[in-house]
């Protein structure tokens, strides 16, 4: 039997693990290395849950570890059970739908074997193969949500070939191999390196066409992309409201501490109400900063103003007219309802932003200006009780220097989607209580990702068909329209101009 303060135990310890390591960042070390010798079965469980999602093995042991300590040893089959309910949660949502997909187009469908063409250095990897007589080919370097995408490609007579590899961050190695010899297109990740050797491979294997299946794309070296005449695409415009979302959501778990207290539930340990138990800070008229205010900067803080009735506090090169009209137009109509007005300011530099915000986000792009933006110094002028939320790019923060300050500042609270090494946290970032994690999954809700996956597809689509660059790459609705075939064009190829691309007349 497994005590019932076990599986309290069990239970926080997993499902903080799953949130913050979803979608198989350890796969590898998990699947390699992970040991429970007094477990078999539940070893072996675990190696095939992580097929679908990930645990790492220093979090596995901690958790037999603290089971041992407060129960003596558990009876194996119980934990089993518990960890499989808990880990089921986390199986790909799309499984059923590509299968049902599959059935309808009667798609062949093949796994094999690739090896890393004229080199010693040969490796196989697995990939998937739709619509294997197709004439181009475009190799998709990871399964992504949704169905379209593929279909999309497969009616205009492309052979997809997909990536099954289980390994979360392909090498470059491992996307030569995928590239082959002939290549006419490729859709990647944020996590590879895009960079002169694959460019030079892909043009090699007439490849013609790359998109990241992000609208970030720091990954990407583009000028070697534009020495080897390939395009490069992103996926701007369905991020959006999405980013957003999550960067509110954390501002306000990080305010009401909600995931400290979900796991002090967890673990067993509330024994009644209580006057001081986990107080946090209310939102309302206090002020939001946003450093970066274009869209999704613009879209958080609306949420924020309207949602939570905060005043409003942005810096940015660029006037956000169309922020500033909004908060004035809220603010006119609380007045008129008889509740306390919003106001808002553009504020002349950033660390006015930092010194008067209560709540900050950032939402700058990651470039030689913006790296380490949020440092010792310009912490120390944060207010102690500020909460600070990043779901732009990791080394936006000097992750060491936020981790002292979070020790030294215990009312200072922090929300990160993002971290300076991704995927690893700088040391004891995972031990502080008052910061929230999770695994970059901002632009993580099934429309963006399908959306994205769709976008990526159709940059890589266009380019090779000759398509035309489409002339406003914020405006993608026709391309995400599953009812309406998409226009014959790429939605967003952020090279387009050094490539003289024509752009379509639509
Ligand atoms: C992007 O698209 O750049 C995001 O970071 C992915 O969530």
């Amino acid at each position: 039997m497994i005590s019932f303060r076990a599986i309290a135990l069990l239970r926080a310890r997993i499902s903080r693990l799953l949130s913050l390591t979803t979608r198989a960042h350890y796969f590898d070390e998990a699947r390699h290395g992970l040991k429970c010798p007094s477990y078999p079965r539940l070893h072996k469980g675990i190696l095939s849950w992580n097929d679908h999602a990930t645990i790492r093995r220093d979090e596995v042991k901690a958790v037999v570890t603290q089971i041992e300590e407060v129960d003596g040893p558990n009876d194996e089959g119980a934990m089993f059970t518990c960890l499989s309910k808990l880990c089921d949660n986390s199986l790909q949502p799309h499984a059923n739908e590509q299968a049902a997909t599959k059935a309808r187009h009667k798609i062949e469908l093949e796994t094999e074997e690739r090896k890393l063409p004229n080199s010693s250095m040969a490796k196989p990897v697995s990939i998937e193969v739709w619509n294997p007589n197709g004439k181009y080919r475009v190799v998709s370097t990871k399964p992504m949500p949704g169905a379209r995408w593929i279909n999309l490609l497969i009616e205009q007579d492309f052979r997809v070939e997909i990536c099954t590899q289980r390994k979360t961050i392909l090498s470059v190695e491992d996307i030569l191999a995928l590239i082959g010899d002939k290549c006419d297109g490729v859709i990647g990740q944020l996590t590879e390196e895009w960079g002169e050797t694959l460019f030079s491979a892909l043009s090699r294997a007439g490849g013609k066409a790359f998109s990241n299946m992000a609208v970030g794309y720091n990954n990407v070296d583009v000028s070697a992309a534009n020495k080897y005449g390939v395009a490069v695409g992103n996926t701007p415009g369905v991020l959006t409201e999405t980013t957003a979302e999550l960067a509110a959501a954390l501002s306000l778990a990080a305010a009401r501490r909600v995931v400290e207290a979900d796991e002090f539930m967890r673990a067993g340990l509330y024994d009644g109400w209580l006057p001081h138990l986990f107080v946090g800070n209310l939102l309302k008229g206090q002020t939001v900063g946003v450093i970066g205010a274009g869209r999704i900067g613009s879209a958080y803080a609306r949420m924020m103003v309207e949602g939570f009735k905060m005043n409003l506090i942005y810096y940015d090169l660029y006037q956000a007219t169309r922020l500033e009209k909004f908060v004035t137009a809220y603010s006119e109509f609380l007045k008129a309802n008889g509740e306390q007005p919003v106001i808002w300011k553009r504020a002349s530099t950033m660390d006015e932003v930092l010194r008067e915000a209560d709540v900050i986000s950032l939402h700058p792009v990651l470039d030689k200006t913006t790296y380490h933006l949020v440092n010792k110094q310009t912490l120390s002028m944060m207010k102690k009780e500020a909460i600070l939320i990043n779901c732009s790019r990791g080394p936006v923060i000097d992750e060491a220097a936020l981790v002292e300050h979070l020790k030294a500042n215990p009312m200072f609270r922090v929300g990160l989607d993002v971290f300076e090494d991704e995927p690893r946290m700088k040391p004891g970032l995972a031990d502080m209580k008052n910061a929230i994690v999770v695994p970059h999954i901002a632009s993580a809700s099934k429309w963006t990702r399908e959306g994205m996956a769709t976008l990526a597809a159709l940059n890589v689509l266009g380019k090779i068909k000759g398509y035309p660059v489409w002339h406003d790459p914020n405006k993608v609705e026709p391309f995400i329209n599953e009812k309406a075939r998409p226009p014959s064009a790429c939605p967003s190829i952020v090279n387009a101009k050094a490539l003289s691309l024509p752009v379509s007349k639509l």
